[in-house]
């Protein structure tokens, strides 16, 4: 049975192009993220990994090459059409968490919901806001403020934003970087059982344990990635 590719990058580069220098941050990078993995990316500070997972994120754009996203086009759209896919088919987790002060966990939770083109009742948001707390074991919060929350309990609750639309891959940069190691290890903990629920997650990090709980695992050096374990496997 073949397995359904959620989402395909071609030959990306980005180039950062500052006053005094240019950066390139991918050179010619291929991924390709199928249904139910789990993939890890590693490599030291600066080897571009957050850059390629924003661009996966659709949250930037790369300087050239192909993005596919469930068979769909997605190198070249407006800010706005990219808005839309994002909110539809990823899920964005970030070290430090993005959470609104302002508002309640549940109302964070609900956000993504809200801005959907097709709109959803009151109680369809409430029943998808409490599916996803209780994935992240979270129901007994909704209306807290994220400052009243541990560091721990803010990733769970971002991990439940970024699940509450479904999306086709949870992508996650350095989750357990602003929390202490028993936090951490709770928050890869919650990873890993989603992803034997079926959960799709490509996570950066710099933490050789917890790359090692991926079933894939690739490594970024200066922008290219190594695809040696991909080509051992292939073997
Ligand atoms: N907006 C930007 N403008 C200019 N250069 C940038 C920009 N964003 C990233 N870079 C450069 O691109 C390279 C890759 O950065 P990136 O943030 O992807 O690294 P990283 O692997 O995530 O590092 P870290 O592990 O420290 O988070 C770096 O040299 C960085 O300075
Ligand atoms: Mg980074």
């Amino acid at each position: 049975m073949s397995r359904k590719s959620k989402v395909k990058l071609t030959n990306i580069t980005k180039k950062f192009v500052t006053n005094e220098m240019e950066t390139r941050a991918l050179q010619g990078v291929n991924l390709e993220i199928f249904d139910g993995e789990y993939v890890s990316i590693s490599g030291p500070s600066g080897c571009g990994k957050s850059t390629l997972l924003t661009i996966l994120g659709l949250l930037d754009t790369p300087t050239s090459g192909e993005y596919i996203i469930g068979g769909h086009d997605v190198s070249n759209l407006t800010v706005n059409q990219r808005a839309s896919i994002r909110n539809k088919h990823i899920g964005f987790v970030f070290q430090s968490f993005n959470l609104i002060d302002e508002l309640s966990v549940y109302d964070n939770i609900a956000l993504p919901l809200r801005y959907r083109q097709d709109a959803l009742t009151n109680s369809e948001i409430e029943e998808r806001v409490k599916s996803s707390l209780a994935k992240v074991d979270m129901s007994h919060r909704t209306q807290h403020k994220p400052n009243q929350l541990s560091g721990g309990q803010q990733q769970r609750i971002a991990i439940a934003r970024a699940l509450v639309n479904s999306p086709d891959v949870l992508l996650v940069d350095e989750p357990t970087g602003n929390l202490d190691s028993k936090n951490g290890d709770l928050v890869m903990k919650l990873l890993q059982s989603l992803n034997d629920n079926g959960t799709t997650i490509c996570m950066v990090t710099h933490d050789p344990r917890y790359a090692d709980m991926a079933s894939t695992q690739l490594h970024l050096l200066d922008g290219v990635m190594n695809e040696s374990l991909h080509m051992e496997l292939a073997v």
